[in-house]
């Protein structure tokens, strides 16, 4: 997102929640601040007192927060509205746009199926993605989207889990994997979305679903939602049933409402993403912990692996969904994809912002593990401050870490345990990948609070282990690493 567009969807977020237009100084605060200019700065541009800029930017941060739900302060202001763009806002800026590529949204999303002759596979299909973000560009993963909708095509797995740090693309897979099965559920007779994708569909995944076109292989409702927001298990269920049948009275009893779910995953074939699944879990704590009053959202979806149903459902997280291993390892319908880099794919971000000595690109893409979250904002900078020259900004030993992507992980180390950070920050020192032997003598807690932590940030994908010579060693993600140490000086 251009500053441009980030500071269009804060002045349209405050107008939507407060009715009010942003005032010169406001805009000017906003502006600034994305161009990563100081208050005092500000104040000279506008001729107001340092102390009054301040107070204004404060109110400004404080009614975004409130808006969005998160902590917005002067440097985590951009990532946190480009997150929100991509999010759950998203409509807002796409309101003009709801036809183009994914955003698919069809004329009265909450429709119920027509009746038709089949109980079973109403010849229609429901798509609402209207709280998906729109996909602009895709590259890649052509082996990840095979994989993918084999499980969901031929193994008609009951629910995958799609993992992966920040940023490293689980949404816009799960969207891209959502339209392409779309457009062959298209080609074979079902209603919906027109899309075009067909120049940049993997040979693989064509031939994948090909091979299942006699098996009525799409869905009749495709449903995108993110938790985000931590919506109750209540809440969602509603939201959900809302849009089976939208004349329905809701329960408010959550036996009642999961019953009648679970009818219409029977009933029809319903693809369900659940994004953001982490943010059920407690911040503070280790991972994989419910946050109070979210415990249920557990039976809900053992209830989904377990119980015999035609529906699929996708649950996209940044931590391990604890459930879901151990239903793993029973052998039900169920898997986990972790993503990893984008490979080579990375390029194309670096050929879009015009980035040059192309031979140290992949030097690059392997520093930022080839994060493509990541790796835009590294471009930005590279082009901003070293006038694109990729060799220059590697010269130096350090792993540079943009402003905006040391904001992304100082949201994320807030949600982090005490413990765990400091265990991290002592893996940080280490130049070599460490045991956990070490780490209890390095830490000074006991071997079950060692295993405890360590498990906790390998669910959260930042501690990576390997057998070497027989001993198990852990590696800290290395972007994390520099962002610990740079924290720490
Ligand atoms: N395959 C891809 N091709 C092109 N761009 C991509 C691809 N995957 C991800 N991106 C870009 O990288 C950024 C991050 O992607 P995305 O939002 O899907 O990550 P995420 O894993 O869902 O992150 P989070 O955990 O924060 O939700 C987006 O700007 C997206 O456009
Ligand atoms: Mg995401």
């Amino acid at each position: 997102m251009d500053i441009q567009e980030v500071l269009k969807l804060a002045e349209e977020l405050i107008y939507d929640h407060t009715g009010e237009n942003l005032d010169y100084l406001q805009k000017t605060i906003l502006q600034r601040t994305l161009e990563n200019q100081t208050y005092k700065k500000i104040a000279e541009e506008t001729y107001a007192s340092e102390t009054h800029v301040r107070s204004i930017g404060s109110k400004l941060w404080k009614t975004l927060s409130k808006i969005l739900g998160e902590n917005i302060t002067k440097t985590n202001f951009r990532t946190i509205l480009e997150n929100a763009k991509i999010y759950n806002f998203a409509p807002v800026l796409c309101k003009d746009n709801v036809t183009s590529n994914i955003n698919i949204c069809p004329s009265n999303p909450r429709a119920s199926p027509t009746k038709t002759n089949s109980q079973q596979t109403p010849n229609q299909h429901i798509i609402d993605l209207d709280k998906a973000p729109e996909i602009i560009n895709f590259y890649g993963r052509t082996d990840e989207l095979s994989t993918l909708s084999k499980w969901i095509v031929s193994d008609r797995l009951r629910v995958i889990s799609l993992l992966g740090i920040s940023g490293i693309g689980k949404t816009t897979l799960s969207l891209k994997l959502i339209q392409e099965i779309n457009r062959f559920g298209n080609q074979n007779g079902f209603m919906g979305n027109q899309d075009r994708f067909g120049d940049q569909t993997p040979t693989n995944l064509t031939e994948e679903i090909n091979g299942f076109r006699d098996q009525t292989p799409t869905f009749n409702y495709i449903i995108y939602r993110t938790l985000r927001f931590s919506p109750t298990l209540t809440q969602t269920l509603t939201n959900l049933l809302q849009i089976f049948a939208p004349e329905t009275e809701t329960s408010d009893n959550i036996e009642t409402l999961l019953s009648q779910l679970q009818k219409y995953l029977k009933k029809y074939r319903c693809c369900i993403i659940f994004d953001d699944v982490q943010k059920l879990f407690s911040p503070g704590k280790l991972a994989g912990q419910y946050k109070s009053g979210y415990e249920d959202y557990r039976d809900f979806f053992q209830l989904l692996v377990t119980v015999c149903h035609q529906s699929c459902l996708l649950l996209i997280s940044r931590e391990k969904i604890p459930e879901i291993i151990k239903l793993e390892t029973e052998n039900y319908p169920v898997r986990t994809l972790i993503l990893g880099s984008l490979g080579n794919a990375d390029q194309e971000i670096f050929q879009k912002h015009q980035l040059a000595n192309r031979e140290s690109w992949e030097k690059l893409i392997n520093n930022y593990q080839g994060n493509p979250r990541w790796l835009d904002m590294v471009a930005t900078t590279i082009q901003e401050l070293f006038s694109g020259q990729v060799a220059e900004f590697l010269e130096y030993e350090t792993l540079i870490l943009p402003e905006t992507l040391q904001g992304e992980l100082e949201q994320q180390f807030q949600d982090l345990s005490p413990m765990e950070i400091r265990i991290m920050e002592q893996i940080a020192k280490q130049n070599q990948p460490i045991s956990i032997g070490e780490i209890i003598r390095n830490s000074q807690l006991s071997i079950q609070e060692s295993v405890n932590l360590i498990q906790s940030l390998k669910k959260r994908l930042l501690l990576d282990g390997q057998l070497e010579n027989n001993l198990t060693v852990f590696t800290l993600n290395y972007v994390w690493k520099q962002y610990l140490i740079s924290n720490q000086n």
